[in-house]
């Protein structure tokens, strides 16, 4: 039977398009974890809005035409469900050494543990996010961001569905062990913290939302497009469509400091402010001052950058070399897609200075994927200096340096500016606040952060997106809250 991949069947408990109703066994398991996602969705989901009815899109279809439908949905009742992208016929491993070999249906036994292990990984960071975020609905900026936000966290925790649905339908006992532990981990936790770094971290305000949902994100975004590209298929098909729910993620983190900076922007030109670095004179306005919005991007930026992992990794080219992992763009690239006589670029500390070394191209891999990562988060800051110039002031958004604030890879033990400049300990900890939120910034913005939920109307730190969501008018309302 060549059942229709493109449309998503709601028959069952779980929506999906790989043909669970057959798949007893599969289902089973699934059925037996709902239970607990949902516990884990009402203790650790969005905190005080589960009974509101809230504007939402859900998949029904994986054409890229048009799969999503909009409409009013109490957060847990929201359909998650499993969606591949459809079958490439006759696709092949495109890089390592089983290139051009017929991508993998099933677990290659070689490679199951390496796999497994990079299905968790990506795993634990959806319901992190959920974690990290589930303060924020209260002091949404408006009914918009705050309809954004939910958005944004019940799709994260539709890809952890996604994952789970590997671990469980390809791994057997241990996958559903480690389907188990995807639940009982918790951001920020002493004991059973989430596996990176970046995702036990506060995110404490809203500024620090669209940072994250730009960069973190982002960081998610290369990596889905490294296993999108993997010879298991499953794998790459499951990460193909989250790939598409993704964008709109990274949509919200961008257009979110596009309207931060707009705001402040105007609220200057409006009250004759003419330094922008006078932050008194701004904050007093009732908006964040640029100087204070640099800070974060240094944060969260530097946080990210260590998602990256080491720039010289020996895992990285084992994942590589067993076709499980491959590069951003991997069949667009010219080459021979094995690397094995190739060199690449990295920037490592030689003598005390930060140096260009070319590495065996397959083990600089995390380098590269970074270096890619960068270039695709330059395009916000052109956006984004764009609304600072057009408002007539001297004043550039800028990613610092590599080695800036890093606790991962070849920097993670030498301090240094922002401009990549090697200082010692004590002027590190002496100018730190120079560079990253100190808690007297964190206070200002939390001062800022009361909730406006009358429809049409935004905080006075934010100005009014341009468009709304699924064309709906300024004053639409997008969450009907529950008292
Ligand atoms: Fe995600
Ligand atoms: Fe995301």
């Amino acid at each position: 039977m060549n059942m229709n991949i493109m449309n998503v069947d709601y028959s069952t408990k779980i929506p999906n398009n790989v043909n669970l109703g057959e798949d007893r066994q599969v289902l089973k398991a699934l059925e037996g974890w709902h239970p607990g996602y949902i516990d884990w969705w009402n203790d650790m989901g969005p905190e005080g809005f589960q009974q509101s009815l809230v504007y939402l899109r859900t998949a029904y279809s994986v054409d890229p035409r048009g799969w999503a439908k909009f409409d009013y949905v109490k957060m847990p009742d929201y359909r998650w469900g499993i969606l591949l992208a459809p079958q490439e016929e006759n696709r092949v491993i495109p890089f390592g050494e089983h290139y051009g070999e017929p991508a993998w249906q099933e677990v290659p036994g070689e490679h199951r543990a390496m796999l497994r292990r990079l299905i968790v990984i990506q795993g634990d960071t959806e319901p992190a996010s959920v974690e990290q975020q589930r303060h924020l609905g209260k002091t949404a900026p408006s009914l918009y961001d705050m309809r954004n936000l939910f958005q944004v966290n019940v799709e994260e925790g539709r890809h952890l569905w996604a994952m789970v649905y590997l671990l469980q339908k390809y791994f057997g006992r241990d996958g559903r062990e480690e389907a188990d532990e995807l639940l009982r981990r918790r951001s920020g936790d002493e004991d059973s913290p989430r596996m990176l770094g970046a995702f036990n971290e506060k995110t404490p305000d809203w500024l620090s939302f669209f940072m994250f949902t730009y960069f973190t994100d982002r960081d998610g975004k290369m990596q889905l497009h490294s296993l999108a590209q993997s010879g298991f298929d499953p794998l790459s098909r499951t990460c193909r469509f989250m790939l598409t729910e993704e964008a709109h993620h990274m949509f919200v983190g961008e257009t979110g400091i596009t309207r931060v900076v707009q705001r402040t922007c105007d609220a200057m030109r409006e009250a004759g402010i003419d330094d922008p670095t006078d932050i008194a004179k701004v904050r007093a306005l009732g908006v964040i001052d640029l100087p204070t919005i640099q800070k974060k991007l240094h944060l969260h930026y530097s946080l990210s950058l260590d998602l990256f992992g080491s720039e010289v990794s020996t895992n990285a080219a084992n994942a590589f070399n067993a076709g499980i992992k491959g590069r951003y763009h991997e069949t667009q690239i010219q080459d021979d897609h094995r690397l094995q006589n190739d060199t690449y670029p990295v920037l490592k500390l030689v003598d005390g200075e930060i140096k260009r070394v070319d590495e065996p191209a397959l083990t600089a891999l995390n380098m590269r994927l970074r270096d890619d990562y960068t270039q695709d988060c330059v395009k916000g800051l052109l956006r984004w200096n764009k609304v600072i110039s057009t408002a007539g002031y001297d004043f550039k958004l800028s990613l610092p340096n590599v080695a800036f604030h890093r606790a991962i890879g070849e920097f993670k033990d030498v301090h240094a500016t922002p401009d990549g400049l090697l200082i010692d300990d004590a002027t590190w900890a002496r100018r730190r606040d120079e560079w990253l939120p100190s808690s007297a910034d964190g206070e200002f913005i939390a001062s800022l952060m009361t909730p406006v939920t009358e429809p049409g109307q935004f905080a006075s730190w934010i100005s009014a997106p341009k468009v709304g969501i699924d064309n709906r008018p300024g004053d639409f309302e997008y969450v009907k809250i529950e008292s």
